[in-house]
C-alpha cells in the first residue's frame, strides 16, 4: 500500500491495493491506522460491486445504523446516493456535518464508492477537526473541554426540516419524522480512541445548542466554531472518478457535498461503520 498526501494539512490517496474480493486482516489494520492519521483516505480505480463494497466495510468494523433513508433492497446497510441530472431539490449532504452526530453512538467512519459522477463537479469537501481544535488558544480549548454540544436531526429530518416531507422529485427515499427532534448531548471536544488526539466535535447541520447555555450564548459560540472549523487551511477536497472509494473518520472531520453539477447524474454507494459514544479523556 502506498499512501500519498492529498494536501499539506490532511487527507491521503492510497495506491497499490485492490479492494475487490476482500483484504487481509493485516491490511485492514493498516487502513484503520492510516485513516486515524490522515482522517480522509481515497482509493482510486477500484472495480467493486455492492458485495465487494459490503465485504470491504465489514473487514473494518460493524455496520452503523442508518435512520430516515431507505437502503437498497436486499442490502439494509447500503444507501444509494443518487441524483439524476434534472433534479433540483435539496442535495443530500450539502451542509457541513459529521454523519449522524445526533446518535448516541455516531458512526466512526463513512465509506462512499462512486459509480457514476459528473465530468466535473460533485466534489466532497472535508475539514480537519483536530487542526480546528489544536489551533485554538489554550484558554478557549479549556473552556470548550468543559462543554457539551446538543445535537439533533430536526433541521434535516424533523417535520419542518429540509427533508422532513417526502419529495416526489427526489431519487432518494428520505423520510423524516418526529423522532428527529430528540436532543443528544456530546462533549464539544472528543478524544479519538486510536490516536488519543482531541478534536472539535461540532457541525452546523446537527449541533443546535450547548448544554446549560441560552440560545443567544450558544449561537454566538457555535457560529464562531463553525466558521473557525471551515477555514481553508483546515480543509481538503476530493474529486471523484467512477471507481473512487473515499472513507472518512467522522470523529475528526466534517464534510460537505458540493452542489455544483446541475444537469449531470451522480450515483454512489454509502455505508457507515458503527462508532462509540464520544468521550473526552
Ligand atoms: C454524505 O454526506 O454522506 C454524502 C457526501 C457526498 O455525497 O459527497
Amino acid at each position: 500500500m502506498q499512501i500519498n498526501a492529498l494536501t499539506g494539512a490532511f487527507g491521503a490517496e492510497v495506491f497499490d491495493i485492490d479492494l475487490k474480493g476482500g483484504i487481509e486482516s493485516e491490511q485492514a489494520r493498516s487502513i484503520e491506522e492510516a485513516l486515524a492519521e490522515n482522517v480522509v483516505l481515497v482509493f482510486r480505480n477500484q472495480d467493486l460491486d455492492i458485495y465487494d463494497f459490503e465485504r470491504f466495510a465489514m473487514s473494518l468494523g460493524e455496520f452503523g445504523e442508518t435512520p430516515f433513508i431507505a437502503p437498497i433492497d436486499g442490502h439494509p446497510n447500503v444507501l444509494r446516493l443518487l441524483r439524476e441530472a434534472e433534479e433540483k431539490g435539496p442535495l443530500f449532504g450539502s451542509g457541513w456535518h459529521s454523519d449522524w452526530s445526533f446518535q448516541l453512538q455516531p458512526p466512526s467512519a463513512t465509506l462512499l464508492y462512486a459509480l457514476e459522477v459528473p465530468e466535473v463537479g460533485g466534489d466532497t469537501a472535508f475539514t480537519n477537526q483536530y487542526l480546528a481544535f489544536e489551533s485554538l488558544s489554550d484558554s478557549m480549548q479549556s473552556i470548550l473541554r468543559d462543554l457539551k454540544g446538543l445535537h439533533s436531526a430536526e433541521r434535516s429530518y424533523g417535520p419542518q426540516g429540509t427533508f422532513g416531507q417526502p419529495d416526489p422529485g427526489s431519487s432518494m427515499h428520505i423520510q423524516g419524522d418526529e423522532t428527529a427532534v430528540v436532543l443528544q448531548a456530546h462533549p464539544l471536544v472528543r478524544s479519538h480512541p486510536l490516536t488519543g488526539r482531541q478534536s472539535l466535535f461540532v457541525n452546523e447541520v446537527y449541533t443546535v445548542g450547548i448544554e446549560g447555555m441560552t440560545k443567544t450564548e450558544s449561537s454566538a459560540l457555535l457560529e464562531f466554531l463553525f466558521e473557525h472549523s471551515r477555514q481553508i487551511a483546515f480543509t481538503c477536497r476530493v474529486r471523484w472518478m467512477p471507481g473512487t472509494l473515499t472513507m472518512w473518520d467522522n470523529r475528526a472531520t466534517q464534510h460537505f457535498a458540493i452542489n455544483d453539477y446541475s444537469g449531470s447524474k451522480r450515483e454512489m454507494y454509502r455505508i457507515t461503520l458503527a462508532g462509540e459514544q464520544p468521550v473526552l479523556n
